[in-house]
């Protein structure tokens, strides 16, 4: 088979390893790629938001399956060109991404179908919205509806921070065209756990926990980012919870997609806040987490090609999905100064010695020049280890991230800090 994956961060390095290692591949391409992925496929120089470029190059190659890893060309519609001309696609139609790429309708969906999830509101005018959170309590939450890599969540501590949040988005356009609308949102506490599943229509088999960091600094501190580590599987996700989770929550938002007519197929990505009542969704994304499918990807026994396949033939349900016991953590290490602005093109050194102690280096932001790598990007790396535990995956994680060093390079200390301390 000819594989295509497409994206150029952390998830599809490791999603190019994971297919590598089927023995039904015989060409893996990667659209546009980085420094990590030239290693286990044929990097592909063109723009992944260019459906038609992208559209040539699967017909020129014979393409027998594209798999899409981020959002954004699910946003302008790739994975509906390429099936138009009849190429196999791992990943959701345009409607079906809507999941994510409007947090509103998400929520409508949401309330209308009886999944739980935070009580909100949606406002395109500041005055509006201001008002709305007059006699609402902080903590709460100010969300710009389109898509802004993760960091379009403000979780505002205080009335003026909303406010700010507020005028920021609909006033100064902060986020563009994403921010033109708000999704205000009740803040609900407890911990989070990031579940993907894989999904065919109202078919749906989820994977194994993990719990993503998305907060800049240790103890869940400052500004969010895309994520600066995960780890799998997250002990708060009991099997009590997981199978709440499968009844109040997975299996109704398939049947709901179905439903309104958004027929899904790939990935979805369930984030989930475990509240003194119970599960509730903060979000949903449609595709493999970044960093989680650096965490979880690890943990799979199965040949990823054969269900990627299983679900694009109908056949998902017949799949024996097969997960090791092992934990797995996964370390980001970014440019100094994300997520705000960084310099980019500092040589990297010591991945090999890193990968020697044993951890997998997935690369996410950069560039590999005469046989070097170099920063290209705000996350870097993600440097991941198994271990028998979490505490012995933590310490091989980390022991390998001390072996390797770029100019600026910025990385929290406490990746898994809850599993450990409980
Ligand atoms: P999102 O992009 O919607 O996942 O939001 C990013 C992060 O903001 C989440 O992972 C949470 O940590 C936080 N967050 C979002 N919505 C809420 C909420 N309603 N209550 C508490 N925290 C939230
Ligand atoms: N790690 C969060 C995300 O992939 O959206």
């Amino acid at each position: 088979m000819k594989v295509l994956v497409i994206g150029n961060g952390g998830r599809e390095d490791a999603l190019c390893r994971t297919i590598a290692k089927s023995s039904k591949v015989k060409e893996l391409f990667c659209l546009p790629g980085n420094g990590g992925t030239a290693k286990f496929a044929v990097n592909v120089a063109k723009n992944p938001l260019d459906v038609d470029e992208v559209c040539a190059f699967v017909a020129e190659k014979a393409i027998d399956l594209t798999v899409i890893g981020p959002e954004g060309p699910l946003a302008v519609g790739l994975s509906d060109a390429l099936r138009a001309q009849g190429c196999k696609v791992f990943a959701p139609s345009k409607a079906a991404a809507e999941i994510e790429s409007s947090k509103e309708l998400a929520k409508k969906i949401m309330l209308k179908y009886n999944i739980p999830t935070a009580d909100y509101q949606a406002f395109s005018k500041a005055d509006e919205a201001k008002a709305y959170i007059k006699d609402r309590s902080c903590p709460i939450v100010i969300k710009a509806d389109g898509l802004a890599a993760g960091k379009g969540v403000i979780v505002a501590e205080t009335k003026e921070q909303a406010n700010a949040a507020i005028s920021d988005m609909l006033e100064n356009k902060a986020f563009g065209i994403a921010g033109s609308r708000v999704v205000i949102e009740e803040f609900l506490a407890g911990e989070e756990v990031s579940i993907l599943a894989f999904i065919d229509g109202e078919k749906i088999v989820p994977m194994v926990s993990a719990q993503d960091h998305k907060r800049i600094f240790d103890g869940d501190k400052g500004p969010n980012t895309g994520g600066m580590g995960a780890y799998s599987p997250a002990p708060v996700y009991t099997q009590e919870i997981a199978a709440r989770v499968e009844k109040e929550i997975l299996q109704p938002i398939a049947k709901a997609l179905v439903a309104e007519g958004r027929y899904y197929q790939g990935v979805i990505y369930a984030g989930l806040m475990i509240t003194a009542d119970g599960p509730k969704v903060v979000e949903f994304n449609a595709r493999f987490g970044d960093p989680e499918a650096q965490a979880v990807l690890p943990r799979l026994d199965s040949d990823l090609v054969d269900i990627m396949q299983a679900v694009l033939d109908g056949t998902l349900q017949e799949q024996d999905i097969k997960w090791n016991e092992d934990a797995s953590v996964c370390v980001v290490m970014v440019s100094g100064g994300y997520p705000g602005s960084y310099e980019k093109g500092k040589l990297i050194s010591g991945t090999r010695l890193a990968e020697e102690e044993g951890a997998v280096v997935y690369h996410a932001g950069t560039d590999l020049r005469y046989g070097e790598y170099f920063t290209a990007g705000g996350r870097v790396l993600g440097v991941c280890a198994l271990g028998k535990t979490i505490a012995e995956a933590v310490e091989a994680a980390y022991k390998a991230v001390e072996k390797i060093e770029f100019d600026g390079q910025y990385y929290r200390k406490d990746i898994a800090y809850r599993a450990l301390n409980r």
